[in-house]
């Protein structure tokens, strides 16, 4: 007997609702070289998004290269617990050296480098750090714990990443994921703006960019958890240059966010639905500004993303945009270049800033508005510093980069890097295990228990940690 045409429908529909969610997941991004390092760590760290990142030593796809042992580090026994499980552990560098990552697919990657020193060793060490022959860190130092982001192209089949210590000083790091990026976050054309009249320029998809801030305009933290490309966003407040709130609302949307079918330039990895449903607008007739401490002398990439979420009709909104106190964009119709209301749009800036210090930027309500409240909308923000030679994101200095090997002696060097790590680990897993089985003696036998020696395996490992020299033992 046929079933009812309501429960044939109900039946259907949820097939439907079923290949929309696979189809939603098949359209994940899965990036094609996807390094997760836990550096100096003895076991892999799996994090609260789900990521597994595995010790750096011993791993098929990466080779440590050093002309001394570089020695793995773990928090001193007793420091407050990591806030991050790769922070509880480091791989500590006394001479230059460097990871050698392959690359499957060329083009643009995203690197990031977590540092958190858990020493005061580690917060003292000075370092620069390169990739892909480009100097990326300067006289580098973490004194507090930092992520630092890059956006690069790649047109090798192995990415060199090279930390070289300050004279005297050691480097270090704590974590290093390179992972591919989707082809349609970076684009080649920016508006570059002045004084003068703003003008279009090429080239920007062989530059390098350091991730200076993205902001979630009006909205809650996003983290790798709850977003794409395993990015953090933050809220804008604190960035808010006019006092008087009178001149902007924030809004939230519940609704769908509309990225266009079938459009490969603007998807969720541009950036996700949890950033474009919140945003601030402006009264016509008034300016928001939001102003960023950045490093003089620099060039930037200012991407400002907008997604029409307050509007009941389209064709109300009509905004100017100011970049350093320049126009950019007059009576900007966000309506006219999206055809929908929220409907994700971005526009990438360029920008130089000389001697000021700091980057603002500003929406203002135009007359043109058709609405009497708002006037115009921004989602979100990204600024990026890019680089200033082909040489460095700070310019041209004489850190040597490379690392030369004799193929013998190379394969000699990584051979005992590798044995150093292990050994670290091997010290590592051996003091963790004697932990655990005084913690378990005590609970099992809670009067006297005695110290009994290590079976020999940790025994010997715990003897070749003495012949490992102790000048980076934190
Ligand atoms: C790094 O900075 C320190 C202190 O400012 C300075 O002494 C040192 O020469 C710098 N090193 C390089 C390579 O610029
Ligand atoms: C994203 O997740 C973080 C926790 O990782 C949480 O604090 C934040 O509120 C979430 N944001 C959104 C927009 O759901
Ligand atoms: C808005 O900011 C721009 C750029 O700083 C300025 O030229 C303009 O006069 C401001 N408008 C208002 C109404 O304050
Ligand atoms: C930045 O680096 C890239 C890659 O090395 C290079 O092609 C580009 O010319 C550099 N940019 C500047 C402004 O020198």
């Amino acid at each position: 007997m046929a079933a009812p045409p309501t429960s044939r429908r109900l039946a259907l529909g949820l097939i439907l609702i079923g290949a929309l969610c696979s189809a939603a997941a098949a359209a994940r991004f899965a990036p094609v070289d996807n390094h997760l390092l836990a550096c100096g760590a003895a076991a892999p760290a799996v994090l609260p998004d789900g990521r597994r990142f595995v010790p750096d030593s011993g791993c098929a796809s990466t080779r440590l290269r050093s002309s001394s042992p570089s020695l793995s580090s773990a928090a001193p026994p007793g420091s407050p617990p990591p806030p991050s499980p790769l922070h509880a552990s480091a791989r500590v560098f006394s001479c230059r050296a460097s990871y050698d990552l392959a690359v499957r697919r060329r083009g643009h990657h995203i690197l990031r480098l977590h540092f958190y020193p858990f020493a005061p060793a580690l917060a003292a060490s000075r370092f620069h750090v390169g990739a892909a022959g480009l100097l990326l860190l300067h006289n580098f130092t973490a004194s507090s714990p930092v992520v630092k982001e890059f956006i690069l192209p790649v047109d090798s089949d192995v990415l060199v990443l090279t930390f070289v210590p300050d004279s005297g000083s050691t480097a270090f790091v704590n974590a290093v994921e390179l992972v591919s990026a989707p082809e349609e976050l970076v684009g080649d054309i920016g508006t570059l703006v002045t004084s003068g009249a703003a003008a279009q320029i090429h080239g920007l998809s062989s530059q390098v960019f350091e991730t200076l801030y993205r902001i979630n305009v009006a909205g809650r933290k996003v983290t790798p958890f709850n977003g794409t490309l395993w990015r953090t966003w933050v809220n804008d407040e604190k960035f808010l240059v006019d006092t008087d709130s009178a001149n902007y609302r924030a809004w939230s949307f519940s609704g769908r966010i509309a990225y266009p079918k079938g459009n490969r330039q603007m998807t969720r990895e541009v950036a996700p639905d949890n950033v474009y449903n919140s945003a601030r607008s402006v009264r016509p007739g008034a300016n928001v500004t939001w102003g960023f401490p950045v490093p003089a002398g620099s060039r930037y990439l200012v991407r400002m993303h907008f997604c029409d979420i307050a509007s009941k009709v389209l064709y109300e909104l009509y905004f100017n945009i100011y970049v350093n106190g320049d126009l950019a964009v007059k009576d900007f119709d966000l309506s006219s270049v999206t055809g929908f209301l929220a409907y994700p749009y971005y526009i990438d800036f360029i920008v130089d800033v000389k001697d000021e210090r700091i980057l603002k930027l500003a929406i203002g309500g135009s007359k043109k508005s058709l609405s009497d409240e708002v006037s115009g909308i921004l989602n979100a923000l990204e600024i990026m510093r890019m680089n200033k030679t082909s040489g460095g994101m700070d310019g041209d200095f004489s850190i040597d980069l490379d690392m030369e090997y004799v193929v013998g002696k190379g394969i000699g060097e990584f051979a005992r890097s590798l044995l150093c790590g292990f050994i670290f680990a091997g010290l590592f897993v051996a003091l963790v295990m004697l932990v655990l089985r005084l913690r378990t003696e005590l609970r099992n036998n809670s009067g006297a228990w005695s110290w009994r020696p290590m079976d020999s395996g940790e025994g010997k490992l715990a003897r070749a940690y003495q012949l490992v020299p102790s000048k980076t033992d934190y």
